[in-house]
């Protein structure tokens, strides 16, 4: 079945005694008690299927985790409170048994930095950086610090490089270690890490997949080899997702694809347009034939959708500049976060990466006139017609 199908059916449709729902319902139960102790007791000991403690398994949340399962052609997945969360605990995950070294790319989101530095590294975890998009470097580093874990974005934020998650996977598999995609950009309409060789992959639920800003949730969606250590965790630690949220999820996803399409044909024309705007310097957009990583976008993406996300200098830009642009903007939702439907703008410097230094920042590439804009599913010339009143 295509994803497009499988986002509407999965997961739903469990029998009642007498009926079946066509919807998943919202089950708010913390518990659950059967005829027969023994029957809890099995299902306690994981011998039988069925349900006991919310924090364990929830039957909104099962629903939810079966969909995404099947979405990214996973063995399981954990709904988890944020995906920061469950950044975290896929993160865990890759490391029980393995060396406590994380070798990380050296773009990414700057709270999965924060992570890293601030709740991994206080916990004698070793943390390595590397470009991601050097192959020589990420074989390097990997036989130099032998990493039990490997940390990518499928599509880097904010500057949208696209690492070659495949060739990567063959090296981290080859040195017994994991690796873990955040595939949030590009999500499972352009790329299934786990098809690619990835053991884990996490999302931000609160983006393209819920897509609608009214759900903050996020999902691991696991290999075979990883999920009952994650499913272990989860028990002890309880970072799962509440119900009425996975029924929020669920109902978000059903259109995924559909806004998804909408959507990256959208950032097609928005980006050719700022590309032909004098008030624009660099604009980073995957579907650029000039994209640094063209090659990688090529072999990995389905043909024709390059995400929805563009990113762009001001020229001659400055912190006053972009403060004037986003406040003239009368369309575009001055807003934290990305995979609306409504398109959003952001600046990087003030908000996702303010937590990390200007020298590093400057290192990444990410400078003060740099503006991320996440297009929703408007119509194209209402957007354009925004931008270009905001731009003067
Ligand atoms: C790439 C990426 N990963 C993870 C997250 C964290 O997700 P959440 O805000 O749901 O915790 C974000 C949030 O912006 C993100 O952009």
């Amino acid at each position: 079945m295509k994803i497009e199908t499988k986002a509407v059916h999965s997961g739903d449709r469990k029998k009642l005694p007498d009926s079946v729902p066509v919807t998943t319902p919202i089950n708010t139960a913390t518990t659950y008690l059967y005829e027969k102790t023994e029957d809890l007791d099995r299902i306690f000991a994981r011998e039988q299927a069925g349900f006991c403690y919310s924090r364990y398994d929830n039957p909104t949340n099962a629903a939810l985790e079966e969909l995404v399962t099947d979405l990214e052609g996973g063995a399981g997945a954990l709904a988890c409170a944020s995906g920061m969360a469950a950044l975290q605990f896929a993160i865990q995950a890759a490391l029980t048994d393995r060396r406590k070294k994380i070798l990380a790319a050296n773009a990414l989101y700057g709270a999965s930095v924060s992570l890293l530095m601030n709740v991994f590294a206080p916990l004698d975890v070793e943390i390595r950086w590397v470009d991601i998009c050097d192959l020589e470097a990420v074989r390097a580093a990997t036989a130099e610090f032998q990493p039990g874990c490997v940390l990518m974005e499928s599509v880097s934020n904010p500057l949208l490089r696209v690492g070659p998650m495949d060739e990567v996977a063959r090296i981290v598999s080859a040195a017994r270690a994991a690796l873990v995609v955040d595939n949030t950009f590009a999500t499972p309409m352009l790329v299934r890490p786990l098809e690619q060789g990835a053991h884990l992959v996490v999302h931000s639920l609160t983006k393209y997949l819920a897509g609608h800003g009214d759900v903050l949730g996020g999902v691991i969606v696991s290999d075979a080899a990883h999920i009952e250590t994650l499913r272990a965790l989860s028990r002890a630690c309880g970072p799962v997702l509440g119900p009425f949220e996975s029924y929020l999820a669920m109902r978000g996803i059903k259109t995924f694809p559909l806004r998804m399409e909408r959507q990256c044909a959208n950032a097609v024309r928005v980006a050719s347009w700022l590309r032909e705007h004098p008030g624009v310097g660099r604009v980073h957009f995957p579907a650029d034939p000039a994209h640094p990583d063209a090659a990688t976008i090529e072999r990995l993406f389905t043909p024709g959708l390059y995400g929805a996300m563009v990113s762009f200098d001001l020229r001659n830009g400055s912190r006053e500049s972009v403060f004037r642009f986003m406040d003239a903007l009368r369309l575009v939702v001055r807003g934290t976060s990305l995979g609306d439907v409504h398109t959003m703008v952001l600046y990087p410097v003030m908000s996702s990466h303010r937590e990390i230094s200007p020298k590093q920042r400057e290192r990444m590439g990410i400078r003060d006139s740099l503006i991320r804009l996440s297009v929703g599913i408007e119509a194209a010339e209402d957007i354009v017609a925004d931008l270009e009143q905001a731009l003067g």
